[in-house]
């Protein structure tokens, strides 16, 4: 089977995800960029991964990052998404980072931020792929912004969906 770049984007797309801004400062600058790609790796010891595009204009800066911060954004912060998603811009412009107890700057207000050292990074293809070891988070109450098929999407409720009476067993584990 043969697809096109473009079918085999938008069959990634269904793979509905939360939306993160990964953040660091090397050298000075202040980096930020928005990925779909965070993900969970491992509780003992507790990673995360988000993978970075070699082609971003940032990748070289990325890749010296000692230190980094994952937020988990809130469904009000779409248009921090696009700020951070816009290449080449100075995407903080105009913002103050939040700092981690050990400077590390974040994103204020999500749902969730992760501080992490970096682990790894691995070849995967065109990616990067980015591992880091949670040295600690702080969580926020709040909805997240969701993203699917291409657009940012809302919890339609917090409603959940029936699941087995031993869930807590295998499922809330993830
Ligand atoms: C919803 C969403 C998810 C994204 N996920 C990723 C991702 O996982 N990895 C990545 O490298 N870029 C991702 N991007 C694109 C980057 O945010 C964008 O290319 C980057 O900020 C450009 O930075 P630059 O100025 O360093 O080139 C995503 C963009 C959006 C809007």
């Amino acid at each position: 089977m043969s697809f096109s770049d473009r079918d085999f984007r938008n069959a990634l797309g269904l793979f509905g995800t939360g939306v993160a801004i990964v953040t660091a400062e090397v050298d000075g600058t202040l980096l930020g960029t928005t990925v779909s790609s965070f993900n969970s790796v491992s509780l003992a010891p507790p990673l995360v991964l988000f993978s970075l595009a070699r082609s971003a204009l940032a990748y070289g800066q990325w890749i010296k990052a000692e230190t980094f911060a994952v937020t988990v954004l809130r469904e009000e912060q779409n248009e921090l998404s696009n700020r951070f998603a816009r290449a080449g811009s100075d995407k903080w412009a105009g913002l103050t980072p939040a700092r981690s107890d050990t400077g590390t700057p974040y994103i204020a207000g999500g749902l969730v931020s992760f501080f992490c050292d970096t682990y790894a990074i691995h070849e995967g293809g065109d990616h990067d792929i980015v591992v880091g070891r949670v040295t600690s988070f702080r969580r926020d109450e709040g909805a997240p912004l969701l993203f699917f098929s291409g657009r940012y999407r809302r919890l339609q409720s917090d409603q959940p969906i029936e699941t087995p009476a031993d869930a807590d067993l295998w499922l809330h584990g993830w």
